[in-house]
């Protein structure tokens, strides 16, 4: 692991993703009929293994039946978008399309809400992704195409999709004179706070270990946390792929930076090379840590969970929802990590399980033991054996409805 801190800044904007905001979109989605409130978990051998207090993990895996806590910020944001438009007008000449990028969790829970809600979905699927992510959001009704590059390329070719086709861009990334439908997404997420509030005082953690990607699901929670806490917010850490650290090299650049390549990862959740804008100028505020994670600590969280090691019950965490335990496996076993992020047997550290088995083949393979097999199916591998295509045009494929 490798780990920056981040500076403090005074004068902090912000109050995106507020107890009141969350609180509303809570409302909102509780009328759901498949709504329910998800597990928060006490791993309470793993504490006293790790010679913390306590360690509590928020499991999302069964968020509204679709495997992550994505299915938030979708719903919420998409039944705001229809609200706000009045696009139930019953004038329109057909269905509204959205269209979004994905490593397979966003497009399925958009998918899914589309088909909840009565909208068309098309979603950019960057070449990694696993044939089973890419059924899981067709099942939906959803049509997916496959582009010839990593997520970046794909964000791309939903942009100008959108506008060629006169889709609607439903990106949880904002852009310059957009950020209605992210901030809607992050205020989704931040349900998962208001959840968890309803249990425990939030001014009891210490330390928040946050998996990023685009930073949106990081970036709410550590705002809520601000909102909600002030100086009294634990200490906030966001975990990255080595390969895919755009968090990370934007603190150390002290500006949005992109980074590029393949975003090789077995978090896959998480290989994004550019954060979202409206995440960044949260995270840069409100992080007291950025972190990079080798995929070994992520593999071992997964094989963790599912042995029972947390609280001596089995435990189904995805490989990119288990990266924040990962993250804090790796601090715990070093003393100068320890040290540095003032853990100790006084910490209380919340994690957030932001998947299930959301590829039960990568699942089974991981843990299983045979790590190879894990890779093998696993996004990096392919990206391995495309490589040739990296340097290519881009392509696009349009696959099955
Ligand atoms: C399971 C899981 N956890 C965390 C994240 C990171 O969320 P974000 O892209 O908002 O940073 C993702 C993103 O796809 C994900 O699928």
């Amino acid at each position: 692991m490798e780990l920056v801190s981040v500076p403090m800044r005074g004068g902090v904007a912000g109050g995106l993703s507020t107890p009141a905001i969350a609180e509303a979109a809570r409302n909102a989605l509780s009328q759901w009929p498949s709504f329910s409130v998800t597990p928060l978990l006490s791993l309470d051998r793993l504490a006293r293994q790790l010679d913390v207090r306590e360690i509590w993990l928020k499991h999302e895996g069964a968020r509204f039946g679709i495997g992550s806590f994505k299915a938030l910020g979708a719903a919420y944001a998409l039944e705001s978008l229809l609200k706000r438009k009045s696009l139930y007008d019953e004038h329109r000449p057909g269905p509204l399309t959205v269209t979004c990028a994905s490593d397979g969790n966003y497009g399925r829970a958009v998918a899914w809400a589309a088909r909840q809600l009565g909208c068309e979905c098309v979603v950019y699927l960057p070449r990694q992704v696993t044939e089973f992510r890419e059924k899981a959001i067709q099942q939906y009704g959803a049509r997916t195409v496959r582009v010839a590059g990593n997520y970046d390329a794909a964000e791309s070719a939903t942009k100008l999709a959108a506008i060629r086709h006169g889709w609607v861009l439903f990106s949880d990334s904002s852009d310059e004179n957009y950020t209605a439908i992210p901030q809607d997404v992050m205020a989704g997420y931040c349900v998962m706070l208001s959840e968890i509030a309803d249990r425990l005082p939030l001014a009891d953690f210490t330390h928040v270990f946050l998996q990023c990607g685009v930073g949106a699901f990081a970036g709410a929670i550590c705002d809520y946390l601000h909102s909600a806490l002030g100086a009294e917010a634990p200490i906030l850490v966001s975990i990255e792929p080595e390969r895919a650290a755009c968090v990370f090299a934007s603190v150390k650049q002290d500006k949005l930076t992109q980074v590029d390549g393949a975003l090789e990862t077995i978090m896959g959740g998480l290989a994004c090379g550019r954060p979202s804008p409206l995440a960044w100028e949260l995270l840069r505020t409100r992080l007291n840590f950025c972190a990079t994670l080798e995929d070994a600590w992520a593999v071992r969280a997964v094989r963790l969970l599912a042995s029972g090691g947390g609280n001596g019950e089995p435990v189904v965490a995805g490989e990119t929802g288990a990266a924040g335990l990962g993250a804090l496996l790796c601090a715990a076993d070093d003393a100068q990590l320890r040290l540095r992020l003032g853990l100790n047997s006084s910490s209380r550290v919340l994690l957030f399980c932001t998947e299930g088995a959301t590829d039960p083949g990568v699942y089974a393979s991981i843990v299983q033991g045979d790590r190879d097999a894990a890779a093998d199916r696993a996004p990096a591998a392919d990206v391995r054996r495309h490589a040739e295509l990296e340097s290519g045009p881009m392509a696009l494929r349009d696959t099955a409805c």
